[in-house]
């Protein structure tokens, strides 16, 4: 059974207000955006595993936990998904990244694939797929389909914003893969996007459009 964590924060959930308004320059999203990615990177390591390492304070040797395994990746789908990247980046600075091209081909509105980059030992450890915007959920299921075939077996895909219709085709497809948003808003609209939404990421992100 998959499961689907709503980060329900009040910071988180005054920051995506924030963003959500159409009057919200460039800068100011990004800034937000970059905010929200901390507290939502927050939550969605609270599980991680920890061990007891010898240290010595300027006092006395004791056993602190530290984070046990191997370094996190974050895998960003691009291109909306480097905005959150980088304020995961903020909290976790030693993260490894991974990026992930996807294009729609309008024909088939299938997610085509123009790049991929991880690191080579995806396997030994947990990979966090990120994409602002989980609408019909096409690239995402394909984005984990690539991680899972460069050897990823642990995997978490965190959204700002999920439809009901992505969260449906995300964990039917990848059903233990566990799903982390801040918000499910109502539904999809004719053209793909998320309503009420906050428009496209990518664009609101970079100033283009
Ligand atoms: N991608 C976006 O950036 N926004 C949407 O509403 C849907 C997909």
């Amino acid at each position: 059974m998959a499961q689907v964590t709503v980060i329900d924060h009040p910071l988180v959930r005054h920051k995506l207000s924030l963003m959500r308004d159409r009057e919200r320059s460039t800068g100011e999203f990004r800034t937000l955006l970059r905010e929200i990615a901390l507290l939502l990177a927050y939550e969605v390591t609270r599980d991680l595993p920890v061990e007891l390492v010898d240290i010595e304070t300027p006092l006395q040797a004791m056993k602190a936990p530290k984070i046990s395994g191997k370094k996190l990746v974050f895998a960003s789908i691009l291109r909306a998904g480097n905005g959150l990247v980088d304020g995961m980046l903020d909290l976790v600075p030693s993260a490894r990244v991974a990026h992930v091209g996807l294009y729609r081909d309008h024909d088939t509105l299938e997610a085509v694939q123009y790049f991929f980059k991880a690191p080579g030992d995806l396997g030994d450890r947990l990979v966090i797929a990120v994409d602002p915007m989980l609408a019909t959920g096409n690239s995402v299921v394909a984005a984990v389909d690539l991680l899972k075939q460069a050897g990823a077996k642990d995997l978490r895909f965190l959204c700002l914003l999920a439809a009901p219709e992505g969260i449906t085709r995300f964990t039917e497809a990848h059903p233990d893969v566990p799903l982390f948003t801040a918000a499910i808003d109502e539904r999809l609209n004719d053209k793909g996007y998320i309503v009420p939404g906050l428009g496209d990421a990518g664009d609101r992100l970079y100033g283009t459009k």
